[in-house]
């Protein structure tokens, strides 16, 4: 492969990506009051446009405020101070000619009810993951089992905060569907139990993501994007693998490549891992089932791993790299030896430290 395919232009849709290299999603729990993220938290998200991310995620947006939320200072975008708060940013990112994307989930049983207005937990099945809530040392609630009016007012938390990141001048928004939060529990047998129409075989436990993109794409307007993050692990139980086979998995990616969505954002561990027990990694397996665009992301640290994770992707995306290193991009483009930051390193993320 060329080598400066890095840093060729990417057409996604009506946007053309400088290079195809993004800052990926990063929750930072700074909020203290409103759900509006500091300011240094912002900021920092400018800085990477300006430091030539072609691409800039935004943290998880909570989408509403019954039971969505995970962890304390977690943001949201449905009330116009938020907007505004937003509003700011975006313009800053794209003037520096980078495309800016919310990201938006519900935590489902990973939520934490002390955090949520309505103290309560809710999914598609009353389960929790084996571990304990890292945060609180305790066990996660025993969620609710979902109700259609739940999903109903879930569904329509996406689309009110949907409305808000175009509102705020969002390029984009991502739907959450990995890690383990509730679109991936709707979408894993490993959570979902369900024996009405939203769970049992693939095409019924998809049904929930299907109507949240249906419901959607009528309030983002054609020139936005809608990307879909997917990850066959999640923050809690990590060894478990979230999908039984490659063909379950390769199901769900047929299913999404059906859908008026722009991209597919795979979220690894380590990019380069063989997956479901074959020779194949995350991203290959995913492209040999769809021709959307592929956003591929996980221990991508230098230019040698950024090339090796384009073979089978077109947008590179880093969290740990992004968010300990100012610079990231232009060494990358130098291609100068860089270290690989650990997870603890990153932990910085969650205090009050600014960034640089
Ligand atoms: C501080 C921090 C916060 C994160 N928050 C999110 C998030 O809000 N949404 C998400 O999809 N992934 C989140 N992730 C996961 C990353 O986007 C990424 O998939 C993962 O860290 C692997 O990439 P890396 O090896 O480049 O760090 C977070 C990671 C870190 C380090």
């Amino acid at each position: 492969m060329s080598s400066d395919i890095l840093f060729s232009p990417f057409q996604l849709k009506n946007h053309t990506l400088k290079n195809r290299v993004g800052v990926a999603p990063m929750t930072r729990m700074s909020s203290v009051r409103d759900s509006l993220p500091r300011q240094d938290v912002l900021d920092f998200l400018v800085r990477r446009a300006e430091n030539n991310a072609a691409i800039v995620y935004t943290e998880a947006i909570v989408t509403d405020y019954e039971s969505a939320q995970g962890y304390p200072g977690q943001a949201r975008m449905t009330t116009q101070r938020q907007i505004e708060a937003w509003q700011p940013v975006v313009r800053a990112i794209q003037q520096h000619g980078s495309v800016a994307i919310m990201q938006m989930f519900h935590c489902g049983r990973m939520a934490w009810p002390e955090v949520n207005p309505a103290n309560r937990s809710i999914a598609p099945s009353p389960l929790t993951p084996r571990q304990v809530n890292p945060l609180t040392g305790e066990p996660y609630p025993v969620p609710d089992e979902m109700s259609r009016f739940d999903i109903d007012h879930v569904i329509n938390g996406f689309v009110e905060t949907a409305k808000g990141a175009v509102a705020a001048g969002f390029d984009g928004i991502e739907i959450h569907g990995a890690h383990g939060y509730l679109i991936n529990q709707f979408l894993s047998s490993y959570c979902n139990r369900r024996t009405d129409g939203y769970g049992g075989n693939v095409a019924k436990r998809y049904r929930f993501v299907h109507e949240i993109i249906q419901a959607l794409r009528p309030v983002v307007p054609e020139d936005r994007l809608i990307t879909f993050r997917i990850s066959n692990w999640g923050v809690a139980d990590m060894e478990v693998s979230l999908y039984e086979s490659k063909e379950e998995y390769q199901q769900i990616i047929r299913h999404l490549s059906r859908e008026p969505i722009d991209a597919i954002s795979v979220s690894t561990y380590d990019f380069s891992q063989k997956a479901f027990g074959t020779e194949q990694n995350m991203a290959r397996i995913t492209r040999e089932v769809t021709g959307l665009p592929l956003m591929i992301c996980g221990r991508i640290y230098d230019r040698a791993s950024a090339e090796k994770a384009l073979a089978d992707a077109d947008i590179v995306l880093s969290a740990k790299s992004m968010l300990l290193n100012p610079n990231w991009v232009a060494d990358l483009k130098e291609g100068k030896p860089m270290k690989e930051y650990a997870s603890e390193e990153a932990n910085i993320a969650y205090t009050d430290t600014p960034l640089p």
